[in-house]
């Protein structure tokens, strides 16, 4: 008997899936830093909503096809990936690992899958570009003034980042209300050091990214050439706008449910955003990704490439660059196992068809 105490998660070479390498990380950070990973926002009900979102459809199987040379291989903005799915930017890796973002990279280069950082990683993009394989893109917040938005871009073309990829659904932080309560707990933990906006009364008017539809032109500019990526698209009415602006690929996300909580699961609003772009850009998706058949079913619904947060801050913090490449290597695993099941050999094969509600 374990007196009611959760059963110790098992050491990373016998973990199954990648919720267990979650499980991994997450006792092995203080309960402050895991507050900060796994928060969504509100009563997180979007947060759960995304995983959820992938249990209401079922995969229908094809069965006679010859899957014999099965391969989960594509390519993402034109260049070649391994499998379609990435890592998505989540902020400061250092609270995980100490080799923080270069073992993420490192990871994701090895698996050749895409990598994305975020504006606010622990390390310098120039110590990541060193690092990082391809597809490496950066994530930018827009900020309130343009030179340094533009400074920052072009610090990232300099450095070898293939791709700029604006979000857009941080106009204002959401309120992670199991953050704020992790605080409230532990007001002194040092994670809580300059975070102003944990603090109650903050003013959180004054906090945000706030960019509009006219700045797109002028930051487009600022790529140089570079595709830029709008991320956080959640309807098919700003997909198309986006589309109008010239944008190469709209990626939909509710940013892991951290933002507007009861907004939908992504995978429900997939096949509206992928119509509405009818094959003009490319798309992708993120939030509750956690199994091979997660993937397969979002590919199937029309995303190009999905992406990972969560799963690699808690396999970072379950065992640096070996715990990021666990998780990647049990979604490729488990999405190998998935497509030869569904009778399909590569992902094109992967169609609506593929998946019905349940
Ligand atoms: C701890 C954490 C930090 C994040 N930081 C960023 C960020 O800096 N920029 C960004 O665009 N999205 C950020 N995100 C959102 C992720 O890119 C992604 O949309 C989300 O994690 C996907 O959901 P998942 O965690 O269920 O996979 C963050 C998410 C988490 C959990």
């Amino acid at each position: 008997m374990t007196g009611g105490r959760k059963p110790e998660p098992p050491p990373l070479p016998d973990c199954l899936h990648v919720r267990e390498v979650m499980a991994l990380g997450a006792a092995r950070l203080d309960p402050e830093i895991v507050a900060y990973f796994a928060a969504g926002a509100g009563d997180e009900e979007t947060l759960s909503d995304n995983e959820a979102a992938f249990t209401r459809r079922a995969l229908r199987p094809r069965v006679l096809t010859d899957v014999a040379g099965l391969s989960t291989a594509s390519t993402v903005l034109g260049h070649p990936v391994v499998m379609p799915v990435g890592v998505a930017p989540t902020a400061e890796h250092g609270l995980a690992h100490p080799e923080a973002e270069r073992a993420s990279a490192l990871a994701a280069a090895a698996a050749g899958v895409p990598f994305c950082l975020s504006t606010a990683a622990t390390l310098s993009l120039e110590e990541v570009a060193e690092v990082a394989g391809s597809p490496r893109w950066l994530q930018l917040y827009a900020s309130a003034r343009r030179a340094d938005t533009e400074q920052l871009v072009a610090r990232a073309v300099g450095a070898g980042f293939e791709a700029i990829v604006l979000t857009v659904d941080v106009g204002i932080v959401g309120l992670r209300d199991r953050e704020r309560a992790a605080r409230r707990a532990n007001p002194d933990h040092p994670y809580y050091r300059g975070r102003r906006y944990l603090t109650p009364g903050h003013d959180v008017t004054a906090s945000g990214f706030p960019a509009t539809w006219q700045d797109l032109a002028w930051l487009r500019e600022a790529c140089d050439g570079r595709p830029l990526v709008l991320k956080g698209v959640m309807t098919g009415e700003d997909a198309a706008r986006a589309i109008d602006h010239g944008v190469a690929a709209v990626w939909v996300s509710n940013h892991g449910g951290r933002q507007l909580d009861r907004a939908p699961a992504t995978l429900d609003v997939l096949e509206e955003v992928v119509s509405a772009v009818g094959g003009r850009a490319e798309v992708y998706l993120d939030g509750g990704v956690r199994r091979g058949v997660d993937v397969a079913c979002a590919l199937a619904l029309g995303a190009r490439c999905v992406f990972v947060g969560r799963p690699v801050v808690f396999g970072l913090a379950a065992g640096g660059r070996e715990g990021v490449a666990a998780v990647l290597g049990m979604l490729r695993r488990e999405l190998h196992v998935t497509m030869a099941l569904l009778g399909a050999a590569s992902v094109e094969e992967l169609t609506p068809a593929s998946v019905r509600r349940r």
